[in-house]
Parts: structure tokens; C-alpha cells; sequence
């Protein structure tokens, strides 16, 4: 149990999942992650800014008693998902006289998911502040990072923003501030493309919205506390933006070769012409970094042989997890192989309802690769290269 001071009278109580390995049944997380919960404690009130998934509550309670409160006054929850809420209800029998601090859409969500009673809400809109005594909160919304209700907290005074998901990291570690940069990086880039980003266009509101705020601290509910907010608002600025790199992406399966034959040709036919190239083989893929590979590519190229006419349902399960994610791929296609009829071309262009890429040629092959096949890839490879001079990320 390791509570850890921010600035004066402010503390992170909250608890590291060191050993967590999945999210949401869905995220890979190589590094676990944490649940930071932060005391506030003022002159004459005290809050607590978020909480802790249910399964570390005896970490909360136990930090709690470490910093010795007496009581808190305020439970502020910024982000209802469970991670950070589903400690509240133990919170509150522990502390009776404690409210649940959020706003309108917060309320539903944790009478809905908590069955937290209405009498123990206060509501706060955009802008409106909560005194603390010699510390004031003021609450802003930020909707859709990561659901909805999604809002920040400012302590004013300290000049701390309290932003939940929003420039988190699952990066469990023992230190309560950022130490090694590369590191967080990685993790945040990782964090973003599997959370965030198909969230970035608001993400470019919320940044506004947090340039016109007076903060020296980013302080969210996973991973390292930001002492240099720059680093972190940077890194988002980069990764939200339209501007995409030289970058292709080819997320495959291959059941006899034959679409591994495929990949192959085209990602050394691609590299000759000096564009990156990630393939990836979707049977031993960690699918966060394939995530974190889709922040930035112009271009994704999913390969996939015919599985009974279709593609492959691993093919099809990245495909739907790319569209989810919605990164700024400009262009797409398929290539692959079948043995005696298929419709995976139509298929997995049909899922693409969410990126809309433009659409190159797609290359499918039946059987194993043919001399047509290699004349159908060197064009495609001479189409990918033509676009992405045209967008001028290739000289
Ligand atoms: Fe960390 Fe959306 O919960």
C-alpha cells in the first residue's frame, strides 16, 4: 500500500494492478495498470477524486487510513466505468455522510451501474466549482473519453486537472510520477489506440478547452502523473491530428502459406520503395501494438485466405476491431488467396463502415501465387506509393 503526495494536501490514495493482464476482457496489458484515486483534503472539507476497481478496494481503504482522515465529504467521480467507480459503494457505507459528486449523465450512469441511491448525487455542471475551504474543485465536462459522462476536475488552487482516462496509461509502477519518458510514451501511445482514439476529434475539443485552464499537473486515474503536461498534450496533439505517416499496416492470417507468400512479396516490394511496412500475423499478435501501429499508417492492407467462402473469422475479428477503432488510415484494401470460390474481398471492405478509407485494388489470388499474382501486388505496391506521394509523406 503506498500512498504518495502530489502537493500539499493532495495525495495519490489510489491502487497499482501490477499483475492485471487483460481490460475490459478485450486489452492486452503487458505493463498492468493502476486505479488513482487522489485526495483532496481542504481546510474544511475533504474529497476523494475517483476511486478504485472493486477488486483493489482493500488498497483504497487501507491508504485511507494511512493518511489518516477522519472523513471525507466528497466522493467526485470523474468517469463511471468500473475501474474507477465500483469502490464507491463500499466508500459510502464507510463514509455515510459522504455525497457522490458528478454530473447529470454520471448520476444515471452510477444509479444504473452501482445502484447508488439519488439522495447521496450533487450535481455539477460545466464550469461550477465545489469549496473545499482553502481549496476549491471546479468540474468540467469532457464527454466520450471515455464514455458519455466523461469529466475533469480542476483543483484550482494547486493547479492540478484530474482527468481520468483521458492521457492515462496502463503502466503499473511503483513511482507516482512519470520516470522514464520512452517508457510512458509507449504505454500512452498504446493506451490512446486501444481507448481513445476513435474518440480524437473530441479529444481536439477537450485540449482547447484544457489550453484556456490555468494547470501545471496532469493528474489521470492510470498510470504516472504528468509534472510536464506538455509531454503528454503533445504526444496527444501529434497522434489526434489528420496528418497520417508512411506508414502500411498489414494485419494477416495465412493457413497455407499462400497469403504469407502474399504479405511477404508485397512487404518487401513496398519497402524497396522506401515505405515502412508492419506486418503483422494475426495468429501471435498482441493486438495493442497492432492498435498502437494504426495511430499513424496512411495505408492498411489486410490479408486473409477464404475460411468456407469467407475470410478468415481472425481476419474478420481485426478488421472489426481497426473499423472500431476508426484510426486515420486513408487508404485500404485486401489481398489473399482462395481455393475455389470466395466473397472475402466484399466482406471485409463492407466492414470498413467507420475508417472509409479510399479503396485500392485488392489482389486476390486463387491458390498458391502465381507470376499474375506477383504483376497484381507490384501494381498494388506502385499504387500505395503513388498515393502516398501524392499526399507527400513519401518524397
Ligand atoms: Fe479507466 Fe473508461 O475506464
Amino acid at each position: 500500500m503506498t500512498i504518495a503526495k502530489l502537493k500539499p494536501n493532495i495525495y495519490f490514495v489510489g491502487a497499482k494492478h501490477y499483475d492485471r493482464r487483460l481490460f475490459d476482457e478485450l486489452i492486452p496489458l503487458p505493463e498492468g495498470t493502476t486505479y488513482n484515486a487522489y485526495l483532496v483534503i481542504g481546510s474544511e472539507k475533504t474529497a476523494l477524486i475517483d476511486s478504485v476497481d472493486g477488486a483493489k478496494f482493500y488498497v483504497l481503504k487501507e491508504n485511507l487510513k494511512k493518511a489518516k482522515i477522519k472523513t471525507i465529504d466528497y466522493l467526485v467521480s470523474n468517469h463511471t466505468e468500473q475501474d474507477h467507480s465500483e469502490s464507491l459503494v463500499e466508500l459510502i457505507k464507510l463514509y455515510p455522510k459522504a455525497k457522490v459528486v458528478t454530473n447529470a449523465k454520471g448520476k444515471d450512469h452510477l444509479m444504473v451501474h452501482l445502484h447508488i441511491p439519488e439522495e447521496k448525487f450533487i450535481v455539477k455542471g460545466e464550469g461550477e466549482t465545489l469549496s473545499l475551504g482553502d481549496k476549491t474543485l471546479q468540474f468540467f465536462n469532457i464527454p466520450w473519453v471515455h464514455w458519455p459522462e466523461t469529466m475533469m476536475t480542476l483543483a484550482q488552487e494547486d493547479k492540478i486537472v484530474f482527468t481520468c482516462d483521458l492521457f492515462g496509461t496502463h503502466l503499473a509502477q511503483s513511482e507516482p510520477f512519470v520516470v522514464d519518458k520512452a517508457k510512458t510514451y509507449s504505454s500512452a501511445k498504446r493506451y490512446y489506440a486501444e481507448i481513445m482514439m476513435p474518440f480524437r476529434k473530441l479529444i481536439r475539443k477537450h485540449i482547447e478547452k484544457l489550453e484556456g485552464i490555468d494547470f501545471d499537473m496532469i493528474a489521470p486515474s492510470h498510470g504516472p502523473v504528468h509534472q510536464n503536461p506538455e509531454f503528454i498534450i503533445n504526444a496527444y496533439k501529434d497522434w489526434i491530428s489528420d496528418d497520417v505517416k508512411n506508414e502500411v499496416v498489414i494485419p494477416y492470417v495465412s493457413m497455407h502459406h499462400s497469403v504469407k507468400e502474399m504479405v511477404e512479396y508485397l512487404t518487401c516490394a513496398l519497402a524497396e520503395k522506401g515505405i515502412t511496412v508492419k506486418p503483422f500475423n494475426l495468429t501471435v499478435t498482441d493486438i495493442g501494438e497492432l492498435a498502437m501501429e494504426l495511430v499513424d499508417a496512411a495505408t492498411i492492407v489486410i490479408g486473409t485466405p477464404a475460411v468456407l467462402t469467407g475470410a478468415h473469422p481472425a481476419a474478420v475479428y481485426a478488421t472489426y476491431l481497426a473499423n472500431a477503432l476508426r484510426p486515420k488510415a486513408k487508404f485500404a484494401t485486401v489481398i489473399g488467396s482462395f481455393g475455389w470460390k470466395c466473397q472475402m474481398k466484399e466482406q471485409i471492405v463492407g466492414m470498413l463502415t467507420r475508417i472509409r478509407p479510399e479503396l485500392l485494388e485488392p489482389v486476390v489470388v486463387r491458390g498458391k501465387m502465381t507470376d499474375e499474382g506477383r504483376k497484381a501486388l507490384d501494381k498494388l505496391a506502385d499504387s500505395i506509393e503513388a498515393k502516398h506521394k501524392e499526399l507527400k509523406i513519401l518524397k
